[in-house]
Parts: C-alpha cells; sequence; structure tokens
C-alpha cells in the first residue's frame, strides 16, 4: 500500500491558503490543473471519508484534502441523455459544449469542435494528461482528439500522439495506460484492429516515450518534452493491486508531470494545462467495488495535496476538480438499517476485478476451494462467511454475476448498497484552488466549468474549430443511435 492512515492526520485542518498575492503581483504567466474524479459522487466521499474517519478514530468533523476547498457543484447530464458516459462529460470541461453519448471532441452533427488543450497548446502553453485509465480512453481523449464514437480507439491513439495533420501535436505530456493502441497488431498485446507502430513516428518526432517504472524513477524534471510513459497495455492497476504491479502511482506521476512541466516552462511567459484523471474511481463503481473505490477515492485525495501543496509554493496556478457523473448509484444506508460500517473493507487485500478474473480462469473442480480458502477470507478479507455467501460467489458464471456477488459478500455487513453497474444521473461536487477560481461556485452546469478553463487562460477556441474542420472523425462508418429520451437542450440539438 502506498498510504497509510497516518499519513491522512497531515489532511486534518488543511485548509485553502489564499495565493501568495506579492508573488503573483505583475506575473502574467498562469498554469492550470483540471482534476477529474471520474464516476465519483457524494455518497462516495462520505463512504471514503468514513473509513477513514473509523479507521483513525478521528471526530466526526475531520475533513478529506477535498472537503476543505469544496466549492459548490455540478449538473452532468449529456446533449442527448439525462445519463452521460465519460466522453460528453468531459468534453464539457475541454471544450465548454454538450454533445451526444459516447462523443469524443465532436458536436452532435460530428463537426470537430476546438477544445481548450488545442488552443493552449497553439498559445504557447506546455500541455498533459496524467491518468489512470488507457490514454485513448474518453476523458483524456476530449481534451487531444476527436472521433464520432470513444470505440474508435486507434484512430483516437493517433490524434493523441499527434500524427493526424489537421489537429496537429497538442500534448506534450502523456502518463498512464493503454499502450495496446499504441503498437501494430503482429506484436504480442497489441489491441490494434492493423499493424500501424505509433512509436517509431513518435520517436522520429522527438517523443520519449517510456514504458516501465524503472524509466519513469529515471525522468528527471529537466528531460525534455514530448514524453510518453505509458506504463500498461490497458488500465493502470487499482492502488488496491499496486502490490502485485510494478508501476508508478497517480501521486508520482503528478509529481514527475508538474516537476518536468514547471521546468519547461520557466522561462515562459505561459504557463502549463494540465489534465489530472483518478480514472478507476470509476471502474470501481462499476464492478459495484467498494474496498477498491474508497482506496482510489484516497488515491485521489493524495494527488489532490500534491497540486494543493503546488499551488501553495506557485500561486499563478488554478486548480479545478469535479466528475464527469457518478457511477454504480452507491448509497449508504439500506433495508431500513440505521449503521455505516465501512471498516468491513479493511482487510480486502485485492480488487474485485482481479479475483474474480482469477475465479472465472479457474475451472470448476477448482474454484469452491478458490473461493472458501482464497477469494474470500484473503481477498475480501471475510473471515467466517457463511456457505451462503461462499455459494453466491461459486455460483458466478460471467463477470458482472462475479463482480455483484463479491459486493454482496461485503455490502450487507457495511450496511452499503449499489444501485447500477452503470452511471447515474445525480450532481456531484465541484473542488477549487488558487489563481483566480472565486468564479468556480454554486450549483453549476458541467459547460460552466470549461467556458471557465477557457476564459482562465486567455484563449479562443474558434479559430481551433476553423483549423481542423477536415479531420476525419470515423475510424469506420457510425451513426449515432437515437435516444428513447431526448429532451431538447438550446444549442446541442
Ligand atoms: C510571499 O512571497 C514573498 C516573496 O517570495 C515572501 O517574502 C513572503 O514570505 C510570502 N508570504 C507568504 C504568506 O507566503
Ligand atoms: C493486422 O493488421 C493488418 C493490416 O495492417 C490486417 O490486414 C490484419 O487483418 C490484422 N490482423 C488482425 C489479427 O487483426
Ligand atoms: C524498461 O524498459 C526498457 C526499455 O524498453 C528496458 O530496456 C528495460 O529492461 C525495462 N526494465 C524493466 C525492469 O522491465
Ligand atoms: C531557461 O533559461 C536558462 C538560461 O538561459 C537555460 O539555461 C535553460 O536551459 C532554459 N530552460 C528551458 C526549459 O528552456
Ligand atoms: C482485519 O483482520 C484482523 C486480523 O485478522 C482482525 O483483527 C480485524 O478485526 C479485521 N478487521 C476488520 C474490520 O474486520
Ligand atoms: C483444475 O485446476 C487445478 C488447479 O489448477 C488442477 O490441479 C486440476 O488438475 C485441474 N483439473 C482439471 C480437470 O483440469
Ligand atoms: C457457465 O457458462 C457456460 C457458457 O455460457 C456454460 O457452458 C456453463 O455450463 C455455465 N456454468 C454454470 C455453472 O452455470
Ligand atoms: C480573474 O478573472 C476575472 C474574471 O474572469 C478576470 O477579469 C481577471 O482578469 C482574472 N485575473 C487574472 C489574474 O487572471
Ligand atoms: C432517428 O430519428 C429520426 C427522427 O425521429 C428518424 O428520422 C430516423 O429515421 C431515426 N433513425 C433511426 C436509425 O432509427
Ligand atoms: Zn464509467
Amino acid at each position: 500500500m502506498k498510504f497509510s492512515i497516518v499519513a491522512f492526520l497531515a489532511f486534518a485542518g488543511a485548509s485553502a491558503a489564499a495565493p501568495n498575492a506579492s508573488v503573483y503581483a505583475g506575473n502574467t504567466k498562469k498554469n492550470m490543473i483540471m482534476m477529474v474524479s471520474d464516476g465519483f459522487g457524494f455518497a462516495s466521499e462520505t463512504l471514503a471519508r468514513a473509513w477513514v474517519q473509523q479507521s483513525g478514530k478521528y471526530p466526526p468533523n475531520w475533513m478529506s484534502v477535498i472537503d476543505t476547498i469544496m466549492v459548490g457543484s455540478s449538473r452532468t447530464r449529456s446533449a442527448d441523455n439525462f445519463i452521460t458516459d465519460s466522453a460528453p462529460g468531459a468534453q464539457c470541461f475541454s471544450t465548454g459544449t454538450k454533445t451526444y453519448n459516447n462523443a469524443i471532441g465532436i458536436d452532435t452533427k460530428y463537426k470537430p469542435l476546438g477544445t481548450n488543450m488545442e488552443a493552449a497548446h497553439r498559445a504557447g502553453y506546455k500541455t498533459g494528461l496524467v491518468v489512470k485509465s488507457h490514454i485513448a480512453d474518453a476523458t483524456p481523449s476530449v481534451f487531444a482528439a476527436h472521433a464520432a464514437n470513444r470505440a474508435m480507439q486507434d484512430l483516437i491513439s493517433e490524434q493523441m500522439a499527434g500524427l493526424v495533420p489537421e489537429i496537429g501535436q497538442n500534448v506534450d505530456l502523456m502518463f498512464g495506460g493503454g499502450r495496446c493502441t499504441f503498437i501494430g497488431n503482429s506484436t504480442k498485446g497489441s489491441c490494434r484492429k492493423d499493424n500501424k507502430d505509433l512509436y517509431p513516428i513518435m520517436s522520429k518526432n522527438g517523443w520519449t516515450n517510456i514504458v516501465n517504472n524503472t524509466e519513469f524513477k529515471a525522468l528527471k524534471a529537466t528531460s525534455k518534452l514530448p514524453i510518453s510513459g505509458l506504463f500498461t497495455l490497458s488500465n493502470m492497476p487499482y492502488s488496491i493491486d499496486y502490490p502485485y504491479n510494478d508501476v508508478p502511482s497517480l501521486q508520482e506521476m503528478t509529481t514527475k508531470a508538474l516537476d518536468i512541466l514547471t521546468e519547461a516552462t520557466k522561462n515562459s511567459t505561459q504557463g502549463f494545462y494540465i489534465m489530472i484523471e483518478g480514472s478507476r474511481i470509476d471502474h470501481a463503481g462499476h464492478s459495484n467495488d467498494a474496498g477498491a473505490h474508497i482506496r482510489e477515492i484516497i488515491e485521489y485525495w493524495e494527488t489532490i495535496k500534491i497540486v494543493s501543496d503546488y499551488i501553495d509554493a506557485h500561486p499563478e496556478t488554478a486548480m479545478v476538480s469535479t466528475s464527469d457523473h457518478e457511477c454504480g448509484g452507491l448509497t449508504l444506508g439500506r433495508d431500513n438499517k440505521y449503521y455505516l460500517y465501512p471498516l468491513v473493507y479493511t482487510n480486502q487485500t485485492k480488487s474485485q476485478e482481479l479475483a474474480c478474473d482469477e475465479l472465472l480462469a479457474a475451472n470448476i473442480t477448482a474454484r469452491g476451494d478458490l473461493v472458501t480458502n482464497v477469494i474470500v477470507p484473503k481477498y475480501l478479507g471475510k473471515k467466517n462467511a457463511s456457505p451462503k455467501v461462499n455459494a453466491a460467489i461459486l455460483a458466478a458464471n460471467s463477470t458482472s454475476e462475479c463482480y455483484l456477488a463479491m459486493s454482496a459478500a461485503l455490502s450487507v455487513d457495511a450496511n452499503i448498497y449499489w444501485t447500477s453497474l452503470g452511471h447515474t444521473g445525480v450532481d456531484v461536487a465541484v473542488y477549487a484552488k488558487g489563481n483566480n477560481v472565486t468564479g468556480v461556485k454554486g450549483n453549476m452546469e458541467n459547460t460552466d466549468i470549461g467556458n471557465w478553463i477557457t476564459n482562465y487562460l486567455g484563449v479562443d477556441l474558434a479559430p481551433v474549430t476553423e483549423s481542423i474542420k477536415n479531420t476525419n472523425v470515423f475510424q469506420y462508418p457510425f451513426t449515432r443511435p437515437n435516444t428513447t429520451f431526448v429532451f431538447t437542450y438550446p444549442g446541442t440539438e
């Protein structure tokens, strides 16, 4: 584990220090740090906070680092659905425009929309994306790619790598997972449809491409941009699974990215713009895995703490943190019972994702022993489970059945409930700190946040939209499906 209960003590009473005005005076340089906690709703914050409070026996008024900088809430719907996915959700942060579910950096008529990251790059800012998902996943790609559907992973990867001339190269640094769409299909581990290898072309264009933690640790603040660090073929591991993987954590990637971007903009009148995503808070919601969810949230808090300290030392920096949507429909309290016992998750040592992979890969004969002696007592950390609990897990014959059975094994005792393996339409919290963020407050539309960033950076998206209008957004033919419930949203339909 890369975090400890002791470390949380430092968060207690941490306050949002005002920027040091005397440092800022006369300095026009600006940095922007957009933080996205994917799939993180109010109940998730309450659950993680309660787990830490009960673990550390902290008082009822104890605050997490993000509790201290909460400024408002955001509505999350997309142009065509009350329940959004990450693509149109995050696109509101990069373009200020709602679009249809699954769209990447385009409007509802498939027209590519210039993003504030592309505009910032053209204006001389250095740019970065640091995520725990694959780098071509929805949230990072809406900042630098344009595609009719988020599943067009090969096309999106080429755009992110700066290999599509109409768009150009807009990202200077990318850390995360997702190497599989950057390597041709004749290489083991590839998930591309074709045999195109992006790495040699990127190298030729000046990229430094690294793939493992040894190389990551060797990176220096003075390492030259552009840099890609894709440490896994697909998503990065959950923080609960770090002991089984040698990869940098979100905190480590963030610290390194800030060091490099700060150094790279040292002599510049422009600063940097980075998007940092706690991507897998969402994934743990999708598998109703509260133990992994809590640890992803704490990793995100610790990342916010790093950014918050950075702002104290660099007051020309603004940070906004929010979520694209809630995930899992998590609720605290169930079955008409009045208590919350999150300590049930303390002894969980592996994500349900890895545990289910292991279970479903085992032959039927081996499964009984695996469930009773390993998965339930060791991975889920549940001692003296009833035969009924073990039997429910053993009966699972698909990943989602397995998730639901493992989730139920602990959530009944914790007295929490998940209503879905998907997203929900509730509002999410907004947090902000630093340079000039006083305008980020109240109950906002997700588009307000993107528009605020664009204004803060002092960039104009229209010329970018014009310059990229001929970009191909189709990796293959695609028409967006008609949705059953379309409430017209002015300016989008
Ligand atoms: C603000 O920055 C100035 C100049 O670096 C320094 O002298 C001063 O102590 C700082 N004030 C605070 C409150 O950090
Ligand atoms: C690999 O890519 C080539 C084209 O580059 C294609 O012809 C071939 O069918 C692909 N193979 C697989 C297994 O997808
Ligand atoms: C890390 O990657 C480099 C370059 O591909 C390789 O030479 C090295 O052996 C790798 N190290 C580890 C520990 O995998
Ligand atoms: C900044 O300027 C100094 C002094 O001219 C130079 O040594 C350094 O390489 C420059 N750094 C960058 C990132 O351009
Ligand atoms: C976790 O496991 C330890 C060791 O078996 C046990 O003492 C403790 O009560 C367990 N914690 C919870 C919350 O179940
Ligand atoms: C099932 O898996 C166990 C454990 O890996 C192995 O010992 C056993 O031989 C396997 N049985 C069959 C029928 O494949
Ligand atoms: C699991 O599903 C497979 C394929 O769908 C089927 O052949 C098998 O009988 C199922 N096993 C159980 C225990 O339901
Ligand atoms: C702060 O924001 C206001 C309103 O958006 C703007 O007028 C002002 O120029 C900004 N100041 C700085 C230092 O960015
Ligand atoms: C979608 O809806 C429009 C307008 O109602 C209709 O003209 C079109 O045929 C529909 N397309 C599909 C694929 O159902
Ligand atoms: Zn999701």
